[in-house]
């Protein structure tokens, strides 16, 4: 018996219209779906039996690789675009390149930069979703659009102690529920986003100030 490749799909940042027609295609003819709690809303007509993301890597690829033997298509699901911090890189570690297909999706990020109307092609993407990276302000002082990810409190101190550092000549954006009813895009400054109530999904970018007249 000839094994499926593992499907990865970018289901987008949150609204329905902007998943793609490919990724809605793959969900539907999967037999098995791997979902996150941000997803599980997603394609209810699916018969597909779901198996929850959740936090234990090692757990959700042995659960991929045991329903992949029994010769059934399963497909990951994945916010946005698989390219950006997601179950993709364990996976296709895991897995083989060989062995998978990245479906790609329209990433937070991109949505973050669209609103701002700014291009994004030299931007630096950080996250502090689940831990504090390992990188000081030193070494992103350079780069002019740094993108921050995450919403957990004890990631934005790190944020805002980063952003603190490398001064005045950025503009700050927090952006919140990108493309969901809540979407919020607020100028901020560091020390605020360590008083605000921020949502779990959110973006912060810095933006050097001379770059904004490009
Ligand atoms: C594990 S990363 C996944 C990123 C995803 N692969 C992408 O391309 O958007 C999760 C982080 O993405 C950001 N994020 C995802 N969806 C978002 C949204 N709708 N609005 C703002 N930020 C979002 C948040 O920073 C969140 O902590």
């Amino acid at each position: 018996m000839e094994l499926k490749k593992v499907i990865i799909a970018g289901c987008g940042p949150g609204a329905d219209d902007l998943i793609t027609p490919a990724a809605r295609n793959a969900a539907l003819g999967a037999d098995v779906l791997i979902v996150s709690s941000r997803l599980e809303r997603l394609f209810p007509e699916s018969p597909a039996e779901r198996i929850d993301s959740g936090v234990d890597i090692e757990g959700t690829i042995r659960q991929i690789a045991a329903r992949r033997d029994q010769g059934k298509q399963v497909v990951v699901l994945a916010t946005g675009d698989p390219g950006v911090f997601s179950l993709a890189q364990p996976v296709i570690r895991h897995f083989g390149r060989k062995n998978c297909e990245v479906i790609p999706g329209i990433s937070a990020v991109q949505v973050a930069f669209a609103r701002l109307g700014l291009p994004w092609h030299d931007a630096v993407i950080i996250s502090a979703h689940k831990e504090n990276p390992e990188i000081t302000a030193r070494e992103l002082n350079a780069c002019g659009k740094l993108v921050l990810l995450g919403g957990r409190t004890e990631g934005l101190r790190w944020i805002s102690g980063i952003l603190k550092e490398l001064g005045a000549d950025r503009r700050v954006f927090l952006c919140e529920e990108l493309t969901l009813p809540g979407e919020r895009i607020a100028e901020t400054a560091p020390d605020e986003l360590t008083q605000l109530r921020v949502s779990t999904r959110a973006i912060i970018l810095a933006v050097r100030r001379d770059l904004f007249d490009e």
